[in-house]
């Protein structure tokens, strides 16, 4: 559901797009007439190492808008390191492939999720929390384990990967809006404030247009949220 207005964004700002997607038809007629597009319908986690550094070879950069499908097989049934393995393989084949200019990797993650190099606050009873969704909820503890990939696996001085971690709170199908990035959460986990997929797409599309939007952020883990102003 990201990864739609995603696809549509680049493409309105002329960029050639490759996805990689298991079910092509959730993709609009125009989308997939569009010259720019090309559609790779395969499940990530199926495709060989060749495979994966193929499709990626010539992109500057790499979005991963994977998530876990939000019912029981979903959640708990098998792949439960969807997140953490796709963007393990999706960094190794960046490096097979060996580009001449560091590859941009952006992760779609969440705000639930802390940024390791920061002492983020959160209270005694949102510690508990994350601590128990961590044991009971798979999706949660893969969310975790990519974002250590990244800090600890690619790091910083990596020559061909550089990365950034977009953190939405609460996502909504609604039109694009105000929003604000923030370094870390603003709010409670029980608290969350509403952002659009479409806010989300916006700014992983300005990340991957400025460069100086791209200095800012690489290596850290913007939070992303509505403006208040936005909200009705
Ligand atoms: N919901 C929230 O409020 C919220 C808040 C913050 C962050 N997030 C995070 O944001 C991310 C994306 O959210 P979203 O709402 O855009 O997700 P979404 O619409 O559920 O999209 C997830 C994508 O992952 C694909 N996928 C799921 N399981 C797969 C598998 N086993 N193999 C290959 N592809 C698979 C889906 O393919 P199909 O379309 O074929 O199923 C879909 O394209 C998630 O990681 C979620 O944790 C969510």
């Amino acid at each position: 559901m990201t990864g739609r207005p995603l696809v549509e964004q680049l493409l309105s700002r002329n960029y050639k797009v490759r996805v990689i997607v298991r079910s092509a038809h959730k993709l609009s007629a125009e989308v997939v007439g569009n010259p720019n597009l090309t559609v790779v319908e395969e499940s990530v986690l199926d495709l060989t190492d060749e495979e994966m550094a193929k499709h990626i070879k010539g992109c500057n950069a790499v979005v991963s808008c994977l998530g876990h499908v939000l019912d029981f097989n979903g959640m708990f049934g098998e792949p439960k390191k969807l997140c953490t393995d796709a963007t393990q393989r999706l960094c190794e084949a960046i490096e097979k492939n060996n580009p001449s200019e560091p590859t941009k990797f952006i992760l779609m993650n969440t705000v639930g999720v802390r940024n390791p190099d920061l002492r983020e606050n959160r209270t005694w009873f949102e510690r508990q929390l994350l601590s128990l969704l961590r044991h009971i909820l798979p999706p949660h503890k893969d969310n975790e384990t990519a974002v250590e990939h990244l800090h600890k696996n690619i790091g910083r001085e990596n020559k061909h990967i550089q990365w950034c971690c977009v953190r939405p709170d609460t996502l909504t199908n609604d039109e694009n809006s105000p929003y604000e990035i923030s370094e870390s959460p603003s709010t409670g986990i029980l608290s969350g404030r509403p952002c659009t997929r479409s806010n989300v797409a916006h700014f992983m599309t300005e990340l991957i247009k400025k460069g100086e939007l791209w200095d800012k952020w690489k290596f850290r883990m913007p939070v992303i949220v509505n403006s208040e102003r936005s909200v009705q």
